[in-house]
């Protein structure tokens, strides 16, 4: 397997900023975590800028550019506010992501299909300023073909539901859950999208992800930084990137 066969690890620190700032002040800091992962051989740093700010706040992505020497992904929600200041910060990417103020967390993927003029708008002036767009979608094949008809360059798969029925241990609902990511994975590629994929991505559950081979990068962070507080962060971004190997080595057999 050559490395562009590879999967990526993008490692998510916005609980390392729940946890600051459930105490206001500096500590525990986000970019230390993120030199932290990369110590470790994370290939990438995420972080959602939420409307609300109630993990990562702006000057944490301006310290992520300058301080770490990894590609930073912006995730942030189509908004004039937000586009200003990815605009300004300028990542490697941008992940579009649907926002809804009341959840804990993104509940479910962008509806392109329905949205189309408006995150063209945000797609182009992202793309036009040189920053990698991604679209965060349900893994639906019209989904797929909206983000390609709208020229995002990537998609990112939302394997949450896969999480949960993983979770409630539903074998019949696990198979058809996976093979709806694996569809939307090869319909992706097939249309020239680079695929992404994440959200509840943990230890167990990782590697039938990870063993889908058009899938070129993984977003993980809640289970990373939950699993940190107890092997601390080097070791738990060094078992992810060694099961997501594991899996990638496991399809040439
Ligand atoms: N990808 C996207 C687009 C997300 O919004 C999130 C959650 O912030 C993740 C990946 C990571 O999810 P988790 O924290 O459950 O690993």
């Amino acid at each position: 397997m050559t490395a562009e066969e590879g999967c990526r690890l993008g490692v998510n620190i916005d609980h390392v900023a729940t946890l600051r700032n459930a105490r206001g002040g500096s500590l525990p800091d986000p970019v230390r975590a993120a030199q932290l992962a990369m110590l470790a051989g994370a290939d990438g740093i995420t972080a959602h800028l939420r409307e609300d700010r109630r993990h990562i706040i702006d000057t944490d992505m301006y310290r992520l550019k300058e301080e770490v020497d990894l590609p930073l992904n912006f995730e942030m929600a189509a908004t004039e506010e937000m586009l200003a200041i990815a605009l300004d910060v300028m990542p490697h990417a941008v992940c579009l992501v649907p926002e809804n103020r009341a959840e804990r967390t993104t509940e479910g993927g962008l509806d392109v299909a329905s949205l189309k003029q408006t995150l063209s708008s945000f797609v182009d002036r992202l793309s036009s300023a040189g920053i990698r767009v991604s679209l965060f979608i349900d893994p639906e094949i019209s989904q797929v073909q909206a983000a390609q008809d709208i020229g995002a360059a990537v998609v990112e798969l939302h394997t949450g539901t896969y999480h949960e029925v993983v979770l409630a241990t539903r074998p019949d609902l696990i198979k058809q859950e996976h093979a709806k990511i694996q569809a939307s994975a090869e319909e992706g590629d097939r249309l020239g999208l680079e695929i992404h994929a994440g959200h509840g991505l943990t230890f167990d559950n990782v590697q039938p992800i990870a063993g889908i081979k058009q899938i070129r990068e993984l977003n993980i962070g809640h289970f990373l930084i939950g699993e940190a507080v107890f092997m601390g962060l080097d070791r738990s971004v060094r078992e992810m990137k060694r099961l997501i190997a594991d899996a990638r080595t496991g399809m040439l057999v």
